[in-house]
């Protein structure tokens, strides 16, 4: 009899999506993803694994079309697949383009998330279920934020994932469903999408050092973010999944910087120090509600998953900005190579 774990990603075309899909095809599962169907191919993430000429053996994800908003394709999918392990990661998880979209950002990520658990409670399937929390459902609650701190969403995007935080808590709580909620902060990587501030800093100096860009336009400087390391991520939310009883768990670095930071140690790995002429602000970047300081208190991740970050604030900046620099064929100035850089003033939380 097959003894390999299936498991079902939702969102796997996505960041996340596609490093978990890495680390359980590693971890021998037979991995199986729910992919939008579109005209044009939105494969670049997974294109390392669909590669079967040679060199990567590892094989064996299973792509299936449908979409978070279709509960009949998803009761299906549930059933053929008959999965060990469900990863919600689908989204429209972009905060300020909810703004924009608030009834579609609430349809895949609220009643998305509800379709599928539904899907699952009406199979009867005993799969375990990951939701993709995050920290903006937190919005301007005080910091740090933990598993304990009451929520205060501050956009659309932040108010669905608290239906959906809710959702799966209420499927666990009344069906007795294993539905676990991960409490994410932002992470990132280099195949964060190129419309999210971290990597359009990184990507634009990239571009900027290859002369093929003058300026970067950003909105707001100010806010300050917990960024951690997708990858390193993704094995939480495989921890969780792994535990005896399902419970919720926020994962976060504990330290927080502002978007400025940010820009300020990219553009001095770089090597460039008068920066200020190459950034532009524009209001229209600007959101109806920021979310002034998010700061995660993951002590019970540490306590109980036994899961801690390692890769901090500089050396995130330097991967993402020597991944970006050779897709542009330049390499970083020697200097950046060994971080040295001088942190500006990111505030430690106690955890
Ligand atoms: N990254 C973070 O800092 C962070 C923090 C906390 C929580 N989260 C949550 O964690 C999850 C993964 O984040 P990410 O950074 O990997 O996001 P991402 O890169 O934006 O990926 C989102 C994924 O969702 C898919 N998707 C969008 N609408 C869908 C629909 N209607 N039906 C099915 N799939 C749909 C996308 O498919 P296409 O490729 O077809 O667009 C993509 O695969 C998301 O739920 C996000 O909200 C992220």
């Amino acid at each position: 009899m097959d003894k390999k774990k299936r498991a079902f990603i939702t969102g796997i075309t996505g960041q996340d999506g596609s490093y978990l899909a890495d680390f359980l095809l590693d971890k021998g599962y037979e991995v199986h993803g729910l992919v939008r169907r579109s005209s044009t191919l939105n494969r670049e993430r997974l294109e390392h694994l669909t590669q079967t000429d040679g060199e990567n053996p590892r094989q064996g994800i299973i792509l299936h079309y449908g979409d978070l908003t279709d509960a009949s394709m998803l009761g299906r999918l549930i059933e053929k697949i008959n999965p060990h392990e469900v990863y919600n990661l689908g989204a429209q998880s972009h905060v300020g383009i909810s703004f924009e979209m608030p009834v579609y950002t609430t349809e895949v990520v609220a009643m998305g998330t509800l379709k599928l658990l539904e899907a699952i409670r009406s199979t009867g399937i005993p799969t375990r279920f990951y939701q993709a929390s995050s920290s903006e459902m937190f919005g301007n609650a005080p910091a740090p934020q933990s598993e304990e701190t009451p929520f205060d969403p501050a956009s659309p995007y932040g108010v669905a994932k608290v239906a959906a935080y809710n959702f799966t808590k209420n499927y666990r709580e009344g069906h007795g469903m294993f539905a676990v909620n991960g409490i994410l902060f932002n992470h990132e990587s280099p195949r964060r999408g190129e419309n999210f501030v971290t990597r359009k800093i990184t990507l634009s100096i990239a571009q900027i050092l290859a002369g093929k860009k003058q300026k970067i336009v950003l909105g707001n400087l100010d806010a300050c973010r917990d960024w951690g390391y997708a990858p390193e991520y993704v094995e939480a939310m495989w921890r969780m999944m792994q535990q005896d009883q399902p419970d919720d768990y926020v994962i976060a670095t504990g330290e927080t910087h502002s978007v400025r930071e940010f820009l300020e140690n990219a553009f001095h790995m770089a090597g460039i120090s008068d920066w200020q002429q190459f950034l532009e602000i524009d209001s229209r970047y600007h959101r109806p509600r920021e979310v002034h300081l998010l700061v995660g208190d993951a002590a019970k991740a540490k306590k109980e998953l036994r899961w801690e970050p390692k890769v901090k604030f500089q050396e995130l900046i330097h991967i993402m900005l020597s991944s970006d620099c050779t897709r542009e064929g330049i390499s970083l100035p020697l200097h950046s190579q060994n971080l040295s850089v001088a942190a500006t003033g990111g505030e430690k939380i106690n955890q």
